[in-house]
């Protein structure tokens, strides 16, 4: 589906976004976990969230969904029964290597599939420590889905280094620790979101610069009733939206504000963002907070290499706010950003392109600079939803307006997308 999109004047108005996406795949995984009912409030309703609400239906949870509101009855310790058929975990890396850690654990067999860009994402990183702990598990050649995973007689606990900086990893190994005895440790230098630590209230010591984060069967989840917090990712493209245009005041309430997410916000402010934060609380681990976002004039700032997983999935709205901002926009130590949901370094250098801004593009990221004026633009999303929803605030921003292309894989992360930006954009 092409979608178009038309100049927009101003922002102004009130949001209570949907909730986070890597927190709404963690509540309902821990609530299937535990044995007994759970209630998850603002869980996002979108495809990569219904993903694995799927699979973990198929384990035999009894889960219902209304809206944003999840009610999971979940199995406790080794009560999962055998699916029928395999687990499609869809476009979503986080069902897809977070289930893996759980499925190492039980005494049977199961087959986890994947769309065509989830089949082509990379698998070794959970397969070779996985496999350190005595799982056993089979891939295709090039170590992607489908993956098959067996009973292990011998899964035991490790102390494992990361080696790239990944949530999805990092939790990979925890949950297959709290199915275990005695402590696995996780140690990474470079600091990943940090949730699945949050919510199952994993102790966490501070050494040298390293993180260690210990599991055991003792953190297993008991049933809990919770609330999501807004999801700052999906926030941050409303909030480019209002920083860029004329006299905007956006009011953004109840979102997530942990400090492993909360990347996107430094940059911006460092680039001359006005955005107040007020009313921060803690909620279920989460720091959450209320943003107010004011128009304002951006500059282009170097962005350092620490802080590049903490804002990996808002580096295509960034690059946006860059290509507006005074200077050249340039991001480097980004090369993850190839192993996303699309190659996000590709799609943006091709768009850019396209469009006649002068782009360099580097294996670990790109520079980009130029004039928008004057060009009838048209993007392709790459079915990635995050490109998509990037070229649509670019579109909005420009006075001719823009249209992206195969636009409906926003249903990924937020299908309201559309909507949401109509009721404050003017
Ligand atoms: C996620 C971790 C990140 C992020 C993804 C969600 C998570 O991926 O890009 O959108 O929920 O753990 P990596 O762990 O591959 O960096």
């Amino acid at each position: 589906m092409m979608q178009e999109f038309g100049h927009i004047k101003e922002v102004k108005g009130k949001l209570l976004l949907p909730g986070d996406k890597s927190v709404s795949h963690r509540a309902v995984m821990f609530a299937s976990l535990a044995r007994g009912n759970s209630v998850i409030h603002n869980c996002l309703n979108a495809d990569d969230v219904n993903s694995t609400i799927r699979c973990f239906k198929q384990l035999g949870c009894d889960i219902e969904r209304n809206g944003g509101l999840v009610k999971v009855a979940g199995r406790g310790l080794k009560g999962f029964k055998k699916p029928d058929g395999n687990l499609y975990a869809g476009n979503s890396g986080t069902t897809s290597r977070l289930i893996s850690g759980i499925l190492c654990a039980q005494d049977f067999e199961t087959t986890i599939t994947g769309d065509e860009s989830l089949s082509m994402r990379p698998m070794k990183r959970i397969i070779a420590p996985l496999e350190s702990m005595g799982a056993v598990i089979s891939a295709s050649d090039k170590f992607t889905l489908p993956l098959t995973i067996k009973p292990s007689s011998n899964l035991h606990t490790i102390d494992y280094e990361m080696e790239v900086a990944s949530a999805q990893v990092k939790s990979a190994v925890l949950l297959a620790g709290l199915h275990l005895e005695g402590i696995t440790r996780v140690i990474e230098k470079e600091t990943s979101r940090n949730h699945t630590e949050n919510l199952l209230g994993l102790k966490v010591l501070e050494q040298e610069g390293k993180r260690i984060i210990e599991v055991s069967r003792n953190n297993y989840p008991s049933p809990f009733e919770m609330t999501v917090p807004s999801d700052i990712s999906s926030a941050a493209f409303l909030i480019v939206l209002a920083l860029l245009s004329g006299s905007s005041e956006l009011v953004l309430e109840n979102v997530l504000l942990n400090p492993t997410r909360t990347g996107i916000l430094d940059v911006l402010i460092r680039m001359g963002a006005d955005i107040e934060i007020t009313g921060e609380k803690l909620n279920n681990g989460e720091k959450t907070g209320t943003l107010v976002v004011r128009n304002s004039k951006l500059v282009n700032c170097a962005i350092e290499k620490e802080i590049i997983p903490n804002i990996i999935d808002e580096i295509p709205i960034l690059s946006v706010a860059g290509v507006f901002a005074e200077g050249k926009f340039e991001i480097r130590n980004a090369k993850e950003l190839r192993f996303k949901e699309s190659d996000r370094i590709k799609a943006l250098c091709e768009n850019y392109r396209y469009i006649g801004l002068e782009v360099e593009e580097f294996e670990d990221g790109f520079s980009v600079e130029g004039d928008l004026t004057g060009r009838k633009l048209i993007f392709e999303s790459y079915n990635d939803h995050r490109i998509a929803m990037a070229f649509a605030v670019l579109s909005m921003l420009r006075s001719d307006g823009g249209k992206v292309n195969n636009f409906n894989c926003v249903e990924i992360s937020n299908p309201a997308f559309l909507s949401q930006a109509a009721s404050v954009a003017h």
